[in-house]
């Protein structure tokens, strides 16, 4: 393997510990109607911090470009029994961005918590 491969094999690994310690202490807080917005919700990391923030009871705003991605995650959270809102959003788009937070605003009255993925 060579030591490009192998950087990023270890860096995503710190990722994933990393976002699991974060989950571990937020496990520790009750959680239920925490509005936290997830960018680059609809694939890989994102998807997976979706979807754990949702069993923690939060409500999430799922972020991305992508948006067959971002609705199958809100059909997945939606199917559990969670509460989630989709929001197509290019993260590099002041514009769309400030667009994006005030119709969370407009919609759950707050936004407690982002986690960046993209
Ligand atoms: N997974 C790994 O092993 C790993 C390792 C090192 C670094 N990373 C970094 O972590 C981040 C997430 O990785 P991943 O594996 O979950 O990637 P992924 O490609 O599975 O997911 C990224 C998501 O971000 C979305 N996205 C991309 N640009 C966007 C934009 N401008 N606005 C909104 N949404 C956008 C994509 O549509 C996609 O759904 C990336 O920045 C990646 O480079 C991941």
């Amino acid at each position: 393997m060579g030591f490009y491969r192998l950087s990023r094999l270890a860096l995503g690994v710190g990722i994933f510990l990393g976002a699991r310690e974060v989950l571990a202490r937020l496990r520790e807080r009750d959680l239920t109607g925490e509005v936290v917005i997830v960018t680059g919700a609809g694939s890989g990391i994102g998807r997976l911090i979706s979807l754990m923030l949702s069993r923690l009871r939060c409500i999430v705003a799922l972020w991305d470009v992508n948006k067959a991605g971002i609705t199958a995650v809100k059909d997945e959270i939606l199917a559990n029994g969670g509460v989630a809102e989709m929001y197509v959003v290019d993260v590099t788009d002041v514009d769309a961005v400030n667009d994006a937070a005030q119709k969370v605003c407009d919609s759950f009255g707050q936004i407690d918590m982002l986690v960046s993925s993209p």
